[in-house]
């Protein structure tokens, strides 16, 4: 069983519930599997979204037909394959990663699992990154360091159009989120986000908890309804 990332008493009812969806429904390919065992053997932390969450997002790339995505944290590249899989003939993923290292194995693992043809990663902090990419972006997925997320919700915001969909990835941290006086600055950042989520009209949005092989965790999701307001 996977060490979750937020432990509890029902840890293992969670991973074994995932392990059957994960079987039925988001079973394994030789390219994912390989990246795991692939990250595991570089040292990279285990905090790749599990086979149910990769192919939710891989579904939401689909509901959506997203031609265009932006991911901001590749790690090894596991979530990157499963999103990159659901692209469209033409599609294109660019995922940005802060550690050279990571990239590195993430290039490999990506190759490996035939998708390099659509994936471009760009080495270097996100917010070095963000202001070189060319807008817009179909759908967005913010999985870095969360002290950040403020800052990647603007990038996302100016990379958007109309329609894009913005996921972000563990808001709910073993339940912390609810803590407004937490010293943790990763949820003072899921908190500043959250909340310029809720005030920006236009976004329209929601946070979901999850339960699964990672522990407690949750996802928060934003559609932007609206083009940014006319500066003149
Ligand atoms: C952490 C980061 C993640 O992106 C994740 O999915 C789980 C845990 C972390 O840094 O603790
Ligand atoms: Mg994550």
């Amino acid at each position: 069983m996977r060490i979750p990332d937020y432990p509890s008493a029902d840890a293992e009812k969670w991973s074994a519930v995932d392990e059957y969806f994960s079987h039925l429904l988001a079973p394994a390919d030789a390219g994912l599997e390989a990246a795991l065992q692939a990250n595991a053997r570089a040292g990279l932390p285990a905090h790749d979204v599990s086979a149910p969450q990769g192919k939710m997002l891989a579904l939401f790339i689909r509901m959506q037909q997203a031609k265009r995505v932006l991911e901001i944290g590749t790690l090894g590249g596991y979530s990157t394959i499963w999103m990159a899989r659901a692209l469209p003939a033409g599609g294109q993923l660019i995922s940005i990663e802060a550690e050279p290292r990571h990239a590195e194995v993430a290039v490999k693992n990506i190759a490996n699992a035939g998708v390099s043809d659509r994936v471009e990663v760009h080495v270097g902090a996100a917010l070095d990154v963000l202001p070189t990419l060319k807008a817009p972006f179909d759908l967005i997925f913010i999985d870095a360091d969360k002290k950040n997320n403020p800052h990647y919700l603007q990038w996302a915001l100016r990379l958007s159009h109309t329609g894009t969909v913005i996921i972000a990835d563990n808001i709910v941290r073993g339940g912390a989120v609810a803590d407004a006086d937490s010293a943790d600055p990763n949820v003072a950042g899921v908190r500043e986000f959250l909340r310029m989520v809720a005030e920006n009209p236009r976004l329209d949005a929601t946070a979901i908890q999850t339960t699964g092989e990672k522990g407690w965790d949750g996802f928060a999701m934003a559609v932007v309804i609206a083009e940014p307001p006319h500066i003149s």
